[in-house]
């Protein structure tokens, strides 16, 4: 069986529909604007009138993202030799990642579960297969960081997001499932800031790189405020799990900063759109 599988060959059925980051990103079509005229890219709390077709849009986020989770961390079961050499992976790492597979596969069957639930169908929202490109970096530390640190984080927050939505809408079966989940990707991300320090312990120059890859990531995800912490932004950064999976206070800040200027980029970016286009 071959190594490093490519992204263009993932098994997928017809109902699956992909859509490359640059394309989203590049997207001409204005974002819908509420009553009122502002973005509609507030808090999601049921009270935005469109917040049935963005819970459903996030929930079908998540189920593609569990399925490119269990591909990331099977591969990284399979892509190095075992051992603890520059460009291997040791063995408590794949068991690690062995275990993530068993969780994320429960993932994909309760997110499948709970699109169903929310009267979604598979493939009524494109995929975006981001994840998996990150899980196929050939060094597997930043694998870990860029998989289980930046994208299994965006999954606490995005989790946390919906587990209050589910509360608040009165759904106890979304708050449940949410919650159950939260509890493993708590897990997974704080694998990825473990063997982070545990492999890096003494090459900070790896360390940096990862770190800086993680980065990069964290912004492309907070593009457009889709993150952050005021009321502007639909998902919120959840500190405390955040903590409990091994980010360190200096970690959450810098995240919060990256965070905020993705946002402000965004919102100079479109305001010079509209300049330009004499709006
Ligand atoms: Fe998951
Ligand atoms: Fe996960």
């Amino acid at each position: 069986m071959r190594k490093s599988f490519p992204v263009e060959e993932l098994a997928r059925d017809p109902r699956f529909v992909r859509v490359e980051m640059r394309e989203r990103l590049a997207d001409p079509r204005p974002r819908p604007t509420n009553t009122d005229g502002k973005r509609n890219n507030n808090r999601l709390v049921p009270q935005r009138p469109d917040a049935p077709d963005a819970a459903r849009a996030l929930m079908h986020g998540i189920f593609v993202g569990e399925i490119q989770a269990l591909e990331g961390a099977g591969r990284t079961c399979w892509d190095f030799t075992t051992g603890d050499g520059d460009n291997e992976a040791p063995f408590a790492l794949k068991l690690d990642m062995a275990r993530q597979c068993w969780d994320e596969a429960r993932h994909v069957e309760i997110s499948l579960k709970l699109s169903d639930h929310m009267g979604t169908e598979i493939g009524e929202f494109s995929e975006n297969t981001f994840l998996y490109e990150a899980a196929c970096n050939p060094d597997p530390v930043l694998r870990l960081t860029g998989v289980n640190r930046a994208l299994e984080g965006l999954a606490i927050d995005v989790f946390t997001t919906m587990k209050d939505f589910g509360d608040i809408a009165g759904d106890p079966i979304l708050e449940f499932c949410e919650d159950w989940m939260l509890a493993d990707e708590v897990t997974h991300v704080k694998m990825g800031s473990d063997w982070l320090r545990r492999i890096t312990a003494n090459d900070k120059e790896r360390q940096q790189q990862a770190l800086e890859f993680q980065r990069t990531i964290d912004k492309l995800f907070s593009f457009g405020g889709f993150r952050g912490e005021s009321e502007e932004n639909p998902v919120h950064l959840a500190r405390r799990f955040r903590e409990m999976a091994g980010f360190t206070e200096d970690e959450i800040t810098e995240l919060v900063d990256v965070a905020a200027e993705a946002h402000a980029e965004a919102i100079a970016r479109s305001e010079a759109a509209a300049t330009a286009s004499g709006a």
